[in-house]
């Protein structure tokens, strides 16, 4: 039975959410893994437009069960606010919607903190959404992290937080930051929030592995993407968590041999949100329109993204480290009407030609991109059903990727919603 993890092969923002509500139909459990209320993953169905940032991109599709994993980070209040909204839309979610008990929580400190380091970084600055997710990972990895199921425990909460809020309160104040934390009112607001989250939080890793026992088709969805990772992407200008395929298996508590697929979504071109190496980013009047066609600003923290062109060294090492095994490439409608597509695949790095993606910061801030350089296609491709009803150049820039990559792509996004997909020999 399938087990397919779904992730960014980019730095996010790829279409992730659109991905893994249209293959829904074909799976019974869908799980987030890493990352929190820093995603921002866009659905569109009928005339609805709906952007999830911690709950599974399954959710529409009543017979899919869904799971905020051990891996994921999360903030009560985002949660709650998510489940209403959803709720609102008719959508059912008790028996539906499953919350690690062991995953760690978000505290309003964790944001203060977040926005109180960025602020003191300058130019530095990573440029993060502001959503407490480092912070409360560090936390995590310190061991004096609040998990979920800590909300149910007073004594625990009291002891944790307490604890965290005077430490907290010393690097603020290291940190020159007029901010201070009061314990008292963030133990109230994290005891209502775990009465009114109590329903949904149970062991997932349990859950999980009986339906993966039983035979039950899986999809793992990564937020982020593979250059965000907090060991293989950009470091320091990352996420920090892991939304490469390794992450997948630590977040959810299923084995690595459970794994039987890896889709690796990427766009047609290339963006990142935040700061950090970008080697084919175009600050001229190419990346302005591929942004204004691509309607490229964030879903999170609406932010202009930065665009270039789709860059085939960055891939290529994504679907190494990943495992990448099908490849799902989103809007190529925003192509539709460019004279002419640029793919980097090659750079220079001190006058010498080479593949290799330098995971040193220094030189990927210098790599020159070598690009090749095909005809556009000058059509819409946004009513076209099959492959083969694609424009013959639009094909030939299909089959240039998967050359390159050696990997096929299996679904092609020729818009935001549902019906505007080809999806190919997908097993
Ligand atoms: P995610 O974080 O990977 O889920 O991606 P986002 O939702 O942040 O950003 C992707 C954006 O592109 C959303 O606004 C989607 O509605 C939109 N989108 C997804 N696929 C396509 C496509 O094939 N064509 C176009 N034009 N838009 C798309
Ligand atoms: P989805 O799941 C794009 C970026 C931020 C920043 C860096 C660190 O929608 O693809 P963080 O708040 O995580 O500490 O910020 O990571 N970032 C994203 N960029 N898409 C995302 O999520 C992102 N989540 C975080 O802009 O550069
Ligand atoms: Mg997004």
């Amino acid at each position: 039975m399938t087990v397919r993890i779904v992730l960014g092969a980019q730095w996010g923002d790829e279409g992730k959410g659109k991905i893994v509500d249209l293959l829904s139909d074909r799976t019974r459990w869908v799980a987030r893994y890493q990352g929190g209320a820093n995603a921002g993953h866009t659905l569109k169905f009928d005339d609805t437009e709906f952007v999830l940032h911690l709950i599974p991109s399954g959710i529409f599709h009543k017979d899919v069960h869904c799971i905020i994993g051990n891996g994921t980070v999360i903030d009560p209040e985002a949660l709650l606010s998510e489940i209403d909204a959803i709720k609102k839309m008719g959508t059912e979610l008790e028996n539906r919607l499953f919350v690690s008990e062991t995953a760690h929580v978000i505290l309003p400190y964790h944001k203060i903190l977040d926005q109180a380091q960025e602020a003191s970084m300058g130019d530095q600055k990573i440029g993060t959404t502001g959503r407490g997710i480092g912070p409360a990972y560090v936390h995590k990895i310190s061991r004096v992290g609040v998990r979920m199921m800590d909300l149910l425990d007073e004594d625990a909460l009291r002891d944790k937080i307490t604890a965290n809020a005077n430490e907290i309160n010393i690097i603020l104040n290291g940190l020159g930051s007029p901010e201070k934390i009061e314990a008292e009112p963030a133990i109230e607001q994290m005891l209502a929030a775990g009465k009114k989250l109590k329903p949904y939080l149970t062991d997932t890793v349990d859950l999980l592995n009986e339906a993966y026992i039983d035979g039950q088709p899986i999809m793992l969805e990564g937020a982020q993407g593979s250059l965000l990772d907090v060991d293989h992407g950009t470091y320091p200008y990352v996420t920090s968590s892991s939304p490469t395929s390794g992450g997948a298996c630590i977040g959810t508590g299923l084995p690595p041999t459970s794994i039987t697929n890896v889709m690796g979504i990427t766009k047609a071109y290339c963006t990142r949100v935040g700061n950090g190496p970008f080697p084919t980013e175009l600050l001229d009047e190419t990346g302005e329109e591929l942004r204004k066609i691509g309607h490229e600003f964030g879903a999170t923290t609406g932010r202009p993204r930065r665009c270039g062109w789709i860059d085939l060294v960055a891939l290529r090492y994504a679907v190494r480290i990943n495992g990448i095994n099908e490849i799902a490439l989103t809007k190529l409608d925003v192509l539709d009407q460019f004279e002419e597509i640029r793919l980097c695949t090659d750079y220079t790095i001190d006058g010498r030609q080479t593949r290799h993606f330098p995971l040193n910061l220094k030189q990927l801030e210098v790599v020159k991109p070598v690009y090749a350089t095909l005809p556009g296609w000058k059509q819409s491709t946004v009513t076209a059903t099959v492959r083969s009803g694609l424009p013959k150049r639009t094909q030939e820039y299909l089959g240039f990727i998967e050359e390159y990559l050696q990997v096929p792509i299996r679904i092609i996004s020729t818009g935001p919603k549902r019906s505007q997909t080809i999806v190919e020999d997908l097993k």
